[in-house]
């Protein structure tokens, strides 16, 4: 079943979902080899696609993929967020179809879909992820890259055990992410956070929201966290580009309530990138 809202633009050029495709000698079908971004577009412009785009030449960076010149990507994604409205713009670039030379035939495609509106609760799963970065730097650290197999597994282990997603905890024990959002935590009205050493992603919702918290005057702390933490916490939540802020209503067997404090971010987020999209 394809999700796109109208066209795929693939290199640039606008193809019919129904006939989007590539190859299946890319090394990004292969062996996850290639980088991608989810950004959010309301009313048809993106929420910091600035961000995204350093990202995205981040992640390909650390790859050595190289891409097309950022002039093209910000405009064939602003063209399938103007068509689409309100979505969610996906960009993927492929590792391309020469081993021997990676990203020399490297493919991009853009497209948008349907924003799912949240369940009435969000329960997620503790679950170890020994393949996470944990604070010992790699080379991909803090890339996205295709190769989402763990995440993904880990949430599909999750749901089979009845919960909505994972949420990631490294060997040592520190809380780390979840398969697809940052994690957060209030105790004592103040908001509480893993800390980017740890090699999470750099979450452009996770720095929207401390500005937030900033502006309203409640305290952070980034850091590094035992798993426990969170269990002794008055709100959790999880944030990112697709779920923005939403609350945690459990953590394995532990509920929590939907707090003021989460109330007070996610209306915060909403109105930053109403100030923001509106200028
Ligand atoms: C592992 C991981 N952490 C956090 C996030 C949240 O990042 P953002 O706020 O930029 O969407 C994502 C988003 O896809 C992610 O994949």
């Amino acid at each position: 079943m394809n999700t796109s809202i109208g066209d795929v633009l693939i290199d640039g050029s606008p193809v019919a979902p129904g006939e989007a495709s590539i190859s299946v000698f890319d090394i990004g079908f292969q062996r996850g080899y290639g980088c991608f971004e989810a950004m959010r577009a309301y009313n048809g412009r993106i929420f910091r696609i600035d961000g995204h785009l350093d990202r995205l030449q981040a992640s390909a960076a650390k790859l050595h993929l190289p891409l097309p010149p950022r002039d093209d990507l910000a405009s064939w994604c602003r063209t399938v967020g103007e068509r689409a409205g309100d979505s969610v713009v996906r960009i993927f670039v492929s590792g391309g179809v020469d081993p021997k030379r990676l990203g020399t035939e490297s493919r991009v495609a853009v497209y948008a879909e349907a924003v799912e509106p949240p369940g009435p609760s969000f329960r997620v799963q503790s679950r170890v992820a020994p393949w996470h970065s944990d604070g010992v730097a790699a080379e991909l650290t803090g890339a996205k890259i295709l190769s989402y197999g763990y995440n993904l597994a880990a949430g599909v282990a999750a749901r089979r055990a009845g919960f909505d997603d994972a949420l990631l905890f490294g060997r040592s024990g520190h809380v780390l992410e979840g398969p697809t959002f940052s994690i957060a935590w209030t105790e004592k009205g103040g908001l509480v956070t893993p800390t980017l050493d740890l090699g999470i992603l750099a979450s452009i919702t996770r720095a929207a929201v401390l500005e937030v918290a900033a502006d309203l005057g409640i305290a952070v702390n980034q850091g590094v966290f035992e798993l426990d933490r969170v269990f002794h916490a008055d709100e959790v939540m999880v944030l990112s580009t697709v779920k923005e802020v939403l609350p945690v209503t459990a953590v394995d067997e532990t509920t929590f309530p939907i707090g003021s404090v989460t109330s007070r971010l996610a209306a915060g987020y909403r109105d930053l990138v109403a100030a923001e999209l509106d200028r």
